[in-house]
């Protein structure tokens, strides 16, 4: 047991203690008390304090300080640029944090690149955010990323009025610090933007009235035995971020896929569980894919129509797209058909046998597998 869970268990007895009210309640309590003594001790002062640093929108936490913009530039190109581009405006790691801000929004708290309709290709954070606060509470916690927590609280200031500089929410010569942030918050483009009125926050343990825009409950009875996923990563964006393989952790059971390859030949060169899992729609078992036996258009022909197939396919007729004829007798010979063909329906494609492409088709893993398999075998009528 890690220290950190060691010492929140002992702050959950201590939580029981203080409000359980009747002596059987105190009693068992007691008990348990006695039962975890030896487990974890108290966080000391020093602890908490050092997990205690958020800050919150009347900027109760933020520390003393000041950094100005100047200062925040020299920071920014020593450790931020490299990630987040020089004007804060890369996509490399994350969406640009500044940009697509105007004066207009300054002066009246909304952003007009968020409305509907507005040509803005990217949504930054600058034009998302609405609290200052949390800003400044990102980067100290957070940034930058392979060094969390390693900022001073003058340099946190810095690298927050540096940021609003490049969205041309604060001048060049500007000093951000404790006593004038409230008076920035008040120049913050999108700080009309947010609600609460759908309840996300504040949540009735303080107050708040309105309910949730989101109700779930947990399926108990006749619930859906089939996850449908209805978008997939397309194969031209499987390597934007680098080689997955290579990136993940050494340690632990989960290893990222070989982006480098597409979903189906990653799968099919690797056999490994991981790539088959994720051929496989999420919460499939992979055995029950693998085992739906395919047999004549008889069987899959109601699943031809009922997704539409037939629309773009025809059995010996080019259509939009070739004919399961001629797909059949392209793959033939192909060891790896199944796998390939159940990857190429579910993640759609193009150039293969023209310029029109496929779009990604939704339908379910044991439909995917059975009409991929039927497919495979010659496509029998
Ligand atoms: C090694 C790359 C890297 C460096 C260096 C880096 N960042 Fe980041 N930054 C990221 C990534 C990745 C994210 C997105 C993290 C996430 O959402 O999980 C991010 C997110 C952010 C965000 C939040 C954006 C949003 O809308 O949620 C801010 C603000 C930010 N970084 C500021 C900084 C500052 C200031 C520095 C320098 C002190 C810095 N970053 C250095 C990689 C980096
Ligand atoms: C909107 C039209 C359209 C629909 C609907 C459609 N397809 Fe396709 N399909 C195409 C086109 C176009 C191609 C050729 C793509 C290419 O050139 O790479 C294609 C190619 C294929 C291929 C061959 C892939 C390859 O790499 O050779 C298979 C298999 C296939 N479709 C099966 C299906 C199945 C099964 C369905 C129904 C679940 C379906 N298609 C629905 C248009 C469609």
């Amino acid at each position: 047991m890690s220290r950190f869970k060691r010492v929140r268990c002992s702050l959950l007895v201590l939580a029981c203690l203080g409000t359980m009210g009747t002596a059987f309640a105190q009693t068992q309590a007691a008990a348990r008390q006695a039962a975890l003594a030896n487990i974890g001790r108290t966080a000391t002062p020093a602890e908490v304090k050092a997990w205690d640093i958020d800050v919150r929108p009347d900027f109760k936490g933020l520390p003393k300080g000041q950094g100005s913009v100047r200062q925040g530039e020299v920071l920014w190109e020593a450790q931020c640029a490299s990630c987040h581009g020089s004007f804060a405006e890369s996509s490399e790691v994350f969406t640009p944090i500044a940009g697509g801000t105007t004066a207009q929004d300054v002066k009246s708290g909304r952003v007009d690149g968020l409305m509907p309709g507005a040509n803005q290709p990217n949504r930054t954070t600058l034009m998302k955010v609405s609290t200052l606060s949390t800003l400044w509470d990102y980067i100290n916690r957070a940034m930058p990323w392979t060094a969390p927590k390693t900022l001073t609280p003058d340099e946190v200031y810095a690298a927050t009025a540096y940021i609003l500089f490049l969205g041309n929410v604060l001048p060049e010569d500007f000093t951000l610090s404790d006593a004038n942030i409230r008076e920035v918050q008040d120049r913050l483009p999108n700080r009309k933007g947010m609600t609460t009125a759908h309840a996300m926050w504040p949540g009735k343990e303080l107050g708040g009235t309105a309910r949730p825009d989101v109700q779930g409950s947990n399926c108990m009875v006749n619930c859906k035995a089939e996850v449908v996923v209805k978008s997939f990563l397309p194969d031209y964006a499987r390597n934007a971020h680098g080689n997955l393989a290579e990136q993940s952790r050494g340690v632990g059971e989960s290893r990222g896929v070989d982006t480098t390859r597409p979903a189906s030949a990653a799968a099919a060169q690797s056999g490994s569980a991981v790539a088959q899992a994720e051929r496989a729609p999420a919460g499939i078992p992979v055995a029950a894919v693998v085992k739906t036996a395919a047999s004549g258009a008889a069987s899959v022909m109601p699943l031809l129509q009922k997704n539409t197939c037939v629309a773009c396919h025809g059995m010996d007729n080019k259509l939009v797209g070739p004919s399961f004829k001629d797909i059949a007798n392209k793959y033939k010979d192909r060891a790896d058909a199944v796998n390939y063909l159940s990857g190429k329906i579910k993640a759609g494609g193009q150039g293969v046998w023209g310029a029109i492409p496929m779009p990604p088709q939704a339908l379910s893993a044991a439909e995917l597998a059975q009409i991929s398999q039927w497919l495979a075998q010659g496509a029998a009528k």
